[in-house]
């Protein structure tokens, strides 16, 4: 068994990934762990190149986006990930392949070809999957943040990603009710992970 322990969370935009990673996070620190949290799309030039297709995705076909996802992951692997679960640190990453399984299935490509297509990448011990209607997505995105919805968050579109998301099957996935309040979601987040890390025989309280 490898020393680190990885956690993906997953769920179309607007669910609260971007808030109950930090609080996850500092709760772990919290315990005395090392934790690292990092995000996809990534900072890097792959994933500077997918952020300027937020508002022009039809400047590539699916298959070009699909390719782009995958170098920015195998970069994010190699260089963050894989690093950080070797010296046995907690990694907590704002979307991995289930990301790219649902979105670029949605627009097209097999998602059972994509989730083929990631050997590379280490399996999460746990996937937090935060659940959330398609409208009540969109409402978020646009009444809560004030933003307009870039083409990856078309509703329609987040329907499908919804669906696929809803499809899938492995058994390191939980699901959560993104629509409760924060700290009854982030509750719900830390049960999930207690769980996780006292079956690896690691310690959930202070
Ligand atoms: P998002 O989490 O919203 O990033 P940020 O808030 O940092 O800009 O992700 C950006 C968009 O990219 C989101 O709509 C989902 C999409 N996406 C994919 O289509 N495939 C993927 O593999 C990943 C990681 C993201």
């Amino acid at each position: 068994m490898r020393p680190g322990m990885l956690i993906a969370f997953e769920g179309i935009d607007g669910t609260g990934k971007s808030t109950q990673v930090p609080l996850l996070g500092g709760h772990l620190r919290g315990l005395g762990y090392d934790v690292v949290e990092t995000r996809e799309p990534t900072d890097g030039p792959h994933g500077r190149r997918i952020r300027e297709l937020y508002r022009h995705r039809n400047q590539v076909t699916p298959a070009e986006e699909l390719e782009l996802f995958l170098l920015d992951r195998r970069q994010h692997v190699d260089e963050c990930i894989q690093p950080a679960l070797e010296r046995g640190a907690i990694v907590l990453t704002d979307r991995y392949y289930f990301s790219t399984a649902a979105y670029q299935g949605a627009a097209g490509c097999d998602p059972a070809a994509i989730f083929a297509r990631h050997d590379f990448a280490p399996e999460p011990d746990l996937v937090v999957l935060l659940t959330l209607s398609a409208a009540e997505s969109v409402r978020r995105i646009c009444s809560l943040r004030g933003e307009t919805l870039n083409d990856f968050e078309q509703e329609e579109q987040l329907e499908k990603v919804a669906g696929l998301f809803a499809s899938f099957r492995h058994n390191c996935i939980v699901r959560i009710h993104a629509a409760l309040p924060v700290a009854e979601v982030h509750a719900s987040i830390r049960e999930a992970v207690c769980r996780r890390l006292v079956h690896k025989g690691l310690r959930c309280s202070g």
